[in-house]
């Protein structure tokens, strides 16, 4: 017999209720969802990175404000994330030291180096895009906070994601050299946005759990297969050339077809052994450590105005 208070549990998620911090909720629900919520936190922290080191090399004073925009929201997003999380009874200080050791995953995207300007356009054009149809997905799920936080950074991704395709609009019409850089950005970014979304449906231990308790609502395969259907017409329309030759447009079901796509890279980086990974974390621990008299002066103001109110 199934625990009634798992049944119940079930049946609101069922009737699509949202389900709130101090609700009772399954310990694999708990587990499952602080695993991905500090996974995808990191990955926004982390994710500051690749962009923030051209913030001093923009081309003009309002590319430079857009990207400052753009790499502060993601550490906003971090911060909801981080949360978000706190309210399953994770602690920051575990997250931060989990991520900080090397022990946490983030995203393999952000172990990629950004090499050329067009590079900070194509990361908004394909990595926001990316992420925009895997996170309008996760604002349907069942976890109230964790789908409220997706609501927000969902329509600051949508930002992100125009300014990189204007961007990159904009090189692909320009001249040769400009041209150059956005399909030599396009030739690097084009594999790994497809790996980001996940593995294969048949190798993804976890949906099956995250499906039954409606915290995923598409499979990794579905939402990479609407990245893709949206994104190849557009590419191909700047007059860009996909770096797959295998990929083909299917008339029966309406889907562009990708070619194999190499999971050992894909699980080298996951394991830390990306073209970035160490460089990614080292500039984590020395921000970390650099703002270490922040969170010092936080506490002691906390502690002083829990005095001063206490007196
Ligand atoms: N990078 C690093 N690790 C990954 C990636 C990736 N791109 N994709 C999957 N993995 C990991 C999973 O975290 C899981 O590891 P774990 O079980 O040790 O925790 C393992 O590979 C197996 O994968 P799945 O079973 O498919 O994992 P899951 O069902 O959680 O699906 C997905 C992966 C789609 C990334 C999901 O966790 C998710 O939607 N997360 C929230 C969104 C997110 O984190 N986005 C980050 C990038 S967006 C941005 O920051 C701009």
């Amino acid at each position: 017999r199934l625990d009634p208070r798992l049944e119940a549990f079930e049946a609101r998620i069922a009737r699509g209720e949202k389900i709130e911090p101090g609700d009772w909720m399954p310990d694999e629900y708990r587990r499952q969802l602080i695993r991905m919520i500090s996974q995808h936190a990191h990955s926004e922290y982390v994710g500051m990175l690749p962009e923030g080191e051209w913030i001093t090399r923009a081309p003009s004073l309002r590319r430079k404000m857009i990207l400052m925009a753009k790499v502060q929201d993601e550490a906003g997003h971090g911060q909801y994330l981080y949360h978000a999380a706190e309210t399953l009874g994770a602690t920051r200080e575990d997250m931060m030291d989990a991520l900080l050791s090397g022990r946490a995953k983030y995203s393999s995207i952000f172990n990629y180096p950004s090499l050329t300007w067009a590079d900070v356009g194509m990361i908004g054009w394909l990595v926001d895009g990316a992420a925009i149809k895997n996170q309008t997905m996760l604002a349907g799920c069942s976890y109230g906070p964790y789908s409220r936080a997706m609501v927000r950074i969902c329509s600051e991704e949508t930002f992100h994601h125009k300014q990189g395709k204007e961007m990159i609009l904009t090189y692909a019409a320009g001249t040769p050299a400009q041209r150059r850089m956005a399909q030599d950005a396009l030739n690097r970014w084009w594999w790994p946005s497809l790996m980001m979304l996940g593995p294969h449906d048949q190798d993804s231990p976890n949906t099956a759990v995250l499906s039954r308790w409606g915290i995923k609502l598409k499979s990794n395969d579905e939402v990479r297969q609407e990245f893709i259907n949206e994104h190849v017409p557009e590419l191909l329309e700047a007059g860009l050339s996909i770096p797959d030759p295998d990929l083909r447009f299917d008339e029966a079901s309406g889907n562009w077809i990708h070619g194999p796509i190499n999971w050992d890279e894909f699980w080298a980086v996951v394991k830390g052994n990306g073209p970035m990974n160490r460089a990614r974390l080292e500039a984590r621990r020395f921000a970390h450590e650099d703002g270490a008299w922040v969170r010092e002066a936080l506490a002691a103001y906390g502690a002083r105005s829990q005095a001063q109110a206490a007196d």
